[in-house]
């Protein structure tokens, strides 16, 4: 999604703009640009594509002035080139912004009417004339951009600047998040805390509806209507965290090696280690022996975590669980019962559609809880209860980390609720949390088996299509694998229940068709062998991941094996996304694509 970044500074903010964009690059981007005061003018620089061309543009032709704002664009409306790269103008007024104008089309009526010209397809700009017709009307600074705000319809993240004010900019928020960094004689404004991490750790997020005006010295937040409002200032644990790639040749690959260290970290929040007990629901809003039924939704990659969450959920509590994707979720009108509990996971904890769910859940009078990685996030904030996965940040666009620790989360969470529900016993408890203990061991057995996948992954290069088959917990494992796949290396793939393939796409199966089997030995292997059978009898070409019992006991022709080491059944999601995902990465990596913002993609998901 589009970055926002603003600085009220004391020396040429160009390079500093352009140096917090890069650490919004991980959000996804087509295009970027600056705009900063010149004097009596305001000026701006432009370009489509990576942050390069815009430094590029900056070397060729720099620009000197100590306030401005800058922006990475991921295109909504129009297409991804220099007119309709952020910020827009205006005459005598600057604007960036993330999210999605609704009203902009009657809005843009209403302008080019009154005589305003519009340079590009975009919503944006709307809010430029907006505001810059308030000046017009001999409104101040603050006046013109409040007046145009309250008009403004749909998610929003806003910064502005005018061109007669050398120590202001306006932001607002609705939707997409916004932070202030609070400086020394300097203000920031940024989508994130990652991003000012450089310039400041002490943090104001703004909430939604909310609108301030920064200027050096001070800062103030506004209602709609204009009240003023106080917001906490936060020290950010995020920002002191240094954001780069390590030895690595990829965040998604450093990510992905992190896996051990965050899996134990995540788990250790949750189990004691020590006596093997789950810390319990003690302290929770809501008891799990309360429940009747556990609504769960999310978007892509946290949406499969979820659905393994299920699978975990009525397995060992006994408690059932309503699955959806949040999209759907959010308008399917699903009669919800007050007093159960909703979960939300989403790694960024912005997610759009995962946070109107969660409010429509609210209205509901549900225990609203979420499974985030951003705990200062506008979902965390939202919740009654917070579980945090403790994977740090991810900045690789395909999620991997953040994944295997909403695991973590989800297992220990329904070993808790097991316990509250009486439907494991003491010593089943003990064994499960001495299962999830040796998570982090075998993730680091699965990541040693990276240079055989490697060369997998050469092979897996050269096709069109995949398939992916899994049953059991390793059913969206195989969609998880066939989304990862797909998103950075642009290879079509399908992820299948086995017992699915019968039923419509074993049509697919020829020669050409690679199916990636997960498959550990477990209470349903044979059947997993004998949907391998139909493959193979079709001559369709099968990757198999298994253990070392499932190697030995396959007697169906694979093209190529990965063994993994036999491990106790709750963990084999867990560990065998780490083969997955390395399948996925070096499959980008051989195709030469850009495995850390693929094309068309973003982070964090504020619009619809
Ligand atoms: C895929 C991926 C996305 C996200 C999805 C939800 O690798 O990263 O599918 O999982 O956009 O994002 P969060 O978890 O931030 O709500």
């Amino acid at each position: 999604m589009c970055g926002i970044v603003g600085i009220v500074g004391n020396v040429p903010v160009a390079p500093l703009l352009v140096d917090a964009l890069k650490r919004l690059e991980y959000r996804g981007y087509d295009s970027a640009g600056v705009a900063t005061i010149e004097g009596d003018h305001l000026d701006r620089r432009r370009a489509q594509g990576k942050l390069v061309n815009l430094e590029n543009r900056l070397k060729d032709s720099p620009l000197s002035g100590t306030v401005g704002i800058g922006h990475t664009r991921w295109a909504t409306h129009g297409v991804p080139n220099e007119v309709n790269a952020h910020p827009h103008f205006s005459e005598n007024v600057a604007v960036v912004h993330n999210g999605i104008i609704e009203n902009f089309r009657a809005l843009r009526d209403e302008l080019s009417a009154d005589g305003y010209v519009f340079t590009s397809q975009t919503d944006t700009e709307v809010v430029a004339h907006l505001v810059s017709r308030g000046l017009k009307q001999g409104l101040g600074a603050v006046e013109a951009a409040h007046k145009a705000i309250a008009r403004l319809e749909g998610a929003f993240a806003l910064a502005i600047l005018f061109k007669s004010e050398t120590d202001l900019i306006v932001g607002a928020r609705n939707g997409p998040p916004l932070a202030i960094g609070h400086g020394e004689d300097e203000m920031f404004l940024g989508s994130d805390a990652i991003a000012l991490a450089p310039f400041t750790n002490r943090i104001t997020y703004l909430e939604d509806g909310d609108w301030c005006v920064v200027t050096r010295n001070d800062v103030k937040i506004f209602d709609i209507n204009g009240a003023p409002v106080e917001r906490a200032m936060q020290h950010s644990v995020g920002s002191a965290l240094l954001v780069d790639k390590g030895n690595h040749r990829h965040f998604m690959q450093k990510e992905i090696y992190e896996q051990p260290e965050v899996i134990s970290h995540t788990l250790s929040n949750y189990a004691d280690f020590g006596t093997c007990e789950v810390r319990g629901s003690e302290g929770l809003p809501f008891d799990f022996a309360e429940i009747d039924r556990l609504a769960i939704s999310a978007c892509g990659t946290a949406y499969y975590a979820g659905m393994i969450g299920k699978y975990w959920f009525e397995r060992y509590a006994r408690l059932p669980v309503d699955i959806d994707i949040a999209s759907e979720f959010r308008y399917r009108e699903m009669p919800l019962a007050k007093g159960d509990l909703a979960m939300f996971i989403s790694q960024s904890g912005e997610t759009a559609d995962t946070l109107a769910s969660l409010r429509y859940c609210r209205e509901q009078g549900m225990h609203i809880g979420s499974v985030v990685n951003v705990r200062e996030s506008t979902i965390a904030r939202e919740s009654n209860a917070i579980f945090p996965t403790l994977a740090g940040p991810e900045i690789g666009v395909a999620s991997t980390k953040a994944f295997t620790c909403q695991l973590s989360v989800l297992a220990s969470l329904a070993i808790a609720a097991g316990k509250a529900r009486g439907t494991i016993d003491a010593e089943r408890e003990h064994q499960l949390v001495r299962d999830l203990t040796e998570a982090p061991r075998f993730a680091n057995q699965a990541l040693k088996l990276e240079k055989q996948i490697e060369t997998i992954a050469h092979d897996l290069a050269r096709v069109k299509h995949v398939l992916y088959l899994g049953r059991d917990t390793n059913f969206p494992l195989a969609m998880e694998g066939a989304l990862k796949l797909k998103e950075i290396s642009y290879i079509h793939a399908e992820g299948y229940a086995a017992g699915e393939l019968k039923h419509g796409p074993i049509a697919l199966i020829d020669e050409n068709m690679p199916v990636v089997v997960i498959a550990p030995h477990d209470r349903i292997f044979e059947k997993t062998v004998s949907n391998m059978q139909e493959v193979s009898a079709r001559g369709g070409r099968i990757i198999l991941i298994t253990d070392e019992k499932g190697a030995a006991e396959t007697s169906v022709k694979t093209e190529h094996l990965i063994v993994l080491p036999d491990m106790p059944e709750i963990l084999t999601p867990l560990v065998y996304a780490i083969p997955v995902q390395l399948l996925a990465y070096h499959t980008a990596v051989t195709m030469g694509t850009d495995v850390d913002q693929p094309r068309n993609l973003a982070k964090s998901v504020t619009v619809e």
